[in-house]
């Protein structure tokens, strides 16, 4: 499973570039209100100069729009794909009866779309169907619905694998814990997306700790 991270900000982003597990970049305008206010294109620069600054072309990075109307959302899509001049920029476009047609022409003209705020398998199948390259599970919020998000994940993967569907691929975000990193791995998910606070509790175990302190111990004594 591929790990992205969730974030606009750019020390978390260089700190995991350095690191070199993550492949892809995903943000939201909630993540990017984190970040100090300025031009959100400059932004989306900075966090392509990064990229390329460790070489990692190869990451995907998906940038939302915060336009609402159908037609609008196409607009600034195309824009947003103009003015970040990145080639594995994906364009995020919440699911939504109006949205659809957005995320469908947004396809067919070549632009890669990941579908964002999604709580269900349905909604899952239609922005497959429209052309989604992502597809965006919020997992937590759906389990704060008292929904089940194992079981969007699991219905989901299922039924991609059942009809041959290999150009999309499911992202679980709404991450909460590294056990939901698992949870959303076991279920299917094709890719995690999660903060690095969520990577660096992965990271660690007291049994490696306690390990690393035994090795020491002993190596210590014999090279006394
Ligand atoms: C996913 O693409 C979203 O950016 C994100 O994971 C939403 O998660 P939240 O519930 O932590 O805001």
């Amino acid at each position: 499973m591929k790990l992205f991270l969730d974030t606009a900000n750019l020390a978390d982003i260089e700190t995991a570039l350095q690191k070199g597990f993550i492949t892809g970049i995903t943000t939201n305008p909630s993540l990017m209100a984190k970040e100090p206010k300025g031009n959100y294109i400059d932004h989306m620069k900075k966090i392509v100069g990064l990229i390329n600054q460790y070489n990692a072309n190869d990451i995907s990075l998906s940038v939302e729009v915060f336009a609402q109307a159908k037609e609008d959302i196409i607009i600034q899509a195309e824009e947003l794909v103009g003015d970040i001049e990145y080639e594995n920029l994906s364009i995020k476009v919440p699911i939504g009866w109006e949205e659809l047609e957005a995320i469908y022409k947004l396809s067919i003209s070549g632009i890669s779309v990941n579908c964002t705020c999604i709580f269900s398998e349905a909604q899952c199948m239609l922005a497959t169907n429209a052309g989604a390259r992502y597809i965006s599970i919020f997992g937590n919020r759906v389990k704060e619905l008292r929904g089940s998000f194992t079981q969007a994940v699991g219905a989901t993967r299922k039924w991609l694998d059942m009809n041959d569907i290999t150009n999309t691929e499911i992202i679980m975000g709404s991450i909460r814990s590294g056990i939901d990193i698992v949870d959303a791995q076991l279920a299917g998910a094709h890719i995690v997306t999660a903060g690095l606070s969520h990577y660096i509790k992965m990271s660690e175990h007291p049994g490696t700790d306690s390990s690393v302190d035994q090795f020491m111990t002993d190596f210590k004594e014999w090279l006394a």
